[in-house]
């Protein structure tokens, strides 16, 4: 799967690798920061949009890492710490419930070591010596959504989820329709009022039977269980709840009139007397080794399970003990989680496959021996780019140890070097696009100056796997902006295969003249549809040349840039003539001057070079060519009264379009800017204008109606 990463800077790659115990206090500052962030938009994936980016075995490092420098340095933790936060503020669309006691979460361990750390910090906080014997309940930890329920007169009357620990949502409608939530208690001794907690999840066979539902469906499929849980959990309509298999688990509560017990395990029994589901692996345990035994155990069986369970949470038994302990930020002192490991699979690696994008990008994909791992099967893995396979050092044939953590996105670590067969062959990166037979090129990043780890198909126009991406960039409004043809239209004459590349669109109307089947027949046409759409087509003939050049959707040519090329070229013939030149030769006059255009660097530069050296896109060009006439921009107005002034269009324009608006002021000799500063000339405001007007105002700029303004350009 392609992850969208956030951009960081070479030096903030650079420190989120430095040893914490490395950190200035100034790279301490920034590094929270960073995590602060970062943390923070995984858990709106994760907890908001139920769409992780990273596993959680990578999340949890994120966060040791931030609990390691806040250590370190005590002095600087922030306000919005992400120590001090659990999940992510609730999602609109659900009422709010704001959480009677708090739905907390609870601190983790990687290791036996830890489990011992944190019963010897309970004896500490309480004053007791190693023999006093201490009882912990021992359960899975089940990879769910937390759920508060609320009871009154032993009727449920709500639901709702942790959201960021404080405030939930209400999603009382949808738990009311899950079988395994009572709705309605009538034990005599149900407190009142009455929170119970715990997890709502799905089960492997639910899950592979709804996504195949799914499927079937054209819907949504769903990354895993928990994902499909959250999802099925949070629809605005009830009656799509009822209608997937949720189920529950009950592991705590909130507030409460009084408790059925002292302890954990005895509020547990009141549970199942009660009617809610307990976990069937949970355990009253009464020593160290006999908790880590069961870890163990479960660990074990975990695969075999039908549901998701991350790890064991241990909670102290006694209520009063776990009452003087309390909490220390987010987390009880009484309980911790013990996290399994991410669970590893050995097998082979059959070949690597490149997939192109639909932006071009070429993605090599590991074909694997199918292995399962944590209880799904693996064929595929993502190796993200060339650079991650020599990172990796990975041969076809090798046999490699691939990882699956607490999620589905399967990773490769490496290869297993003593197992490593004479006949494995290293693979070599194409360097030509695998659909389409362009080149393929690594572009040097602007901002680094090195080389990025991307390798992207420079035929464009002509790569199919790019296709149908190129042809709605190429009609798009600042582009060729043929009206009736939009993003949907144009995918429908794709699939039709009436318009494959650019070129096919102007020639639509002779085609059709010829075609046994004519469009006005087809459905959704008719005669006058028909021909308008021909109509608006042969207008767009004689766009503009920053348009026709903008439209080619080369690589870093934004409408900007297309404009400083079609001013500095003229002609179309002119353009692409010292194009083909550049193309040609790097070292040439025609790629110097191309170079020097002020505003294109050697980025820029190098992306239209390498567009033009594919033969097949300049056939396209010339194709195109044929039947469009780009005109020259008119040579900016230096007499206009609006020359070199500063303009900023807001609200709605009724006489023309903003785009149209902006392109004829710039001809005009006037810069158009986004947002309005005391340098601002003109703001020109229509209907519904809003904070531009209103900083125009406060910044005493000129303000006029779309009259006034054209009255003002003549
Ligand atoms: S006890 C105050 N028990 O894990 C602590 N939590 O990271 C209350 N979870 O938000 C939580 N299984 O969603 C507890 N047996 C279990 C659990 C469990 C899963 C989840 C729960 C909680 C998160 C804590």
């Amino acid at each position: 799967m392609a992850k969208k990463q956030d951009k960081k800077t070479d030096k903030e790659v650079e420190r989120a690798e430095e040893p914490v115990a490395d950190l200035t206090e100034a790279d301490a500052i920034e590094e929270l920061a960073r995590l602060a962030a970062e943390i923070a938009r995984h858990d709106a994936l994760y907890y908001r949009k139920d769409d992780p980016e990273i596993s959680d075995a990578d999340y949890d490092r994120l966060r040791q890492r931030n609990d390691a420098i806040e250590a370190r340095f005590p002095t600087l933790i922030r306000d919005d710490s992400p120590a001090n936060r659990v999940g992510a503020a609730p999602a609109d669309g659900f009422g709010k419930v704001t959480h009677a006691v708090p739905m907390l979460s609870l601190g983790n361990v990687f290791d036996d070591d830890g489990v011992h750390e944190f019963v010897d910090r309970i004896r500490r906080f309480l004053g007791l010596d190693a023999e006093t014997p201490l009882a912990f309940t021992t359960e899975p930890k089940i990879d769910g959504l937390s759920i508060g329920l609320r009871y009154e007169g032993g009727r449920l009357v709500q639901a709702a989820t942790r959201g960021d620990g404080y405030v939930g949502e209400n999603v009382t409608a949808n738990v009311l329709t899950i079988g395994d939530v009572p709705n309605h208690v009538k034990a005599r001794d149900f407190p009142d009022p009455f929170e119970v907690r715990g997890e709502i999840y799905m089960s492997h066979s639910a899950f592979a039977g709804l996504n195949a539902e799914q499927e079937r469906a054209g819907a949504k499929v769903f990354a895993n269980p928990r994902n499909a849980a959250a999802g099925s959990l949070r629809q605005l309509d009830a009656s799509v709840t009822a209608s997937r298999p949720l189920q529950f688990f009950a592991y705590a509560w909130g507030e409460a009139a009084n408790l059925p017990a002292d302890t954990q395990w005895g509020v547990y029994e009141a549970f199942a007397r009660w009617g809610f589901p307990l976990n069937p692996l949970a355990k009253l345990t009464t020593a160290l080794d006999e908790m880590l035994r069961t870890y163990r155990e479960i660990e074990e069986g975990r695969a075999a399970l039908d549901y998701d369970i991350d790890g064991i949470v241990y909670k102290l038994d006694r209520l009063d003990l776990q009452e003087r302990l309390g909490f220390v930020s987010r987390s009880p002192r009484w309980a911790v989680a013990h996290k399994f490991p991410a669970e590893k699979a050995s097998t082979i690696l059959r070949d690597i496959e490149i997939q192109v994008g639909r932006t071009g990008a070429l993605t090599p994909v590991a074909k694997l021996e199918p292995v399962t791992v944590g209880g799904v099967v693996v064929q595929n893995a993502t190796l993200h780019n060339e650079d991650e396979i020599a990172r990796k050092g990975l041969r076809i044939g090798d046999t490699v140890i691939l990882q699956r953590a607490g999620d589905v996105i399967p990773q490769i670590l490496g290869p297993v070097l003593d197992r490593r067969a004479k006949s494995a062959k290293p693979y070599v990166f194409p360097t030509v696009c695998p659909v389409c037979g362009s080149h393929a090129v690594r572009e040097i990043n602007p901002n680094t100056g090195k080389e990025d780890a991307v390798s992207r198909c420079t035929g464009g126009l002509i790569c199919p796997a790019q296709r149908v991406e190129r042809l709605k960039h190429f009609v798009s409004r600042n582009a060729f902006d043929i009206e009736g043809i939009g993003e949907k239209s144009i995918q429908t004459f794709y699939d039709e295969g009436l318009i494959q590349s650019p070129p096919d669109i102007f020639t639509l109307a002779a085609r059709d003249a010829d075609a046994e089947e004519k469009l006005s027949e087809r459905e959704g046409w008719g005669e006058t549809s028909a021909q308008k759409l021909f109509d608006a087509i042969a207008a767009r003939r004689n766009v503009t040349l920053d348009r026709f050049i903008y439209s080619l959707g080369i690589r870093h040519v934004g409408e900007i840039t297309a404009r400083l090329l079609a001013r500095n070229y003229g002609t179309a013939a002119h353009f692409v003539e010292a194009m083909r030149e550049a193309a040609k030769d790097r070292e040439g006059a025609a790629y110097s001057e191309l170079e020097n255009i002020d505003g294109i660097g050697p980025t820029v530069a190098a992306a239209i070079a390498d567009f033009f050296g594919e033969p097949h896109n300049v056939a396209v060009v010339d194709e195109l060519l044929k039947d469009v006439s780009p005109q020259a921009l008119e040579a900016v107005d230096n007499a206009s009264p609006v020359s070199g002034k500063a303009v900023v269009f807001t609200g709605t324009l009724e006489q023309m379009t903003r785009a149209e608006a902006k392109a004829q002021a710039e001809r005009l000799g006037a810069k158009v800017a986004g947002s309005v500063s005391k340098k601002t000339d003109y703001v020109v405001a229509g209907p519904g204008a809003g904070s531009k007007l209103k900083n125009a105002k406060d910044l005493g700029v000129e303000v006029l109606t779309e009259d006034e303004w054209l009255k003002l350009v003549g």
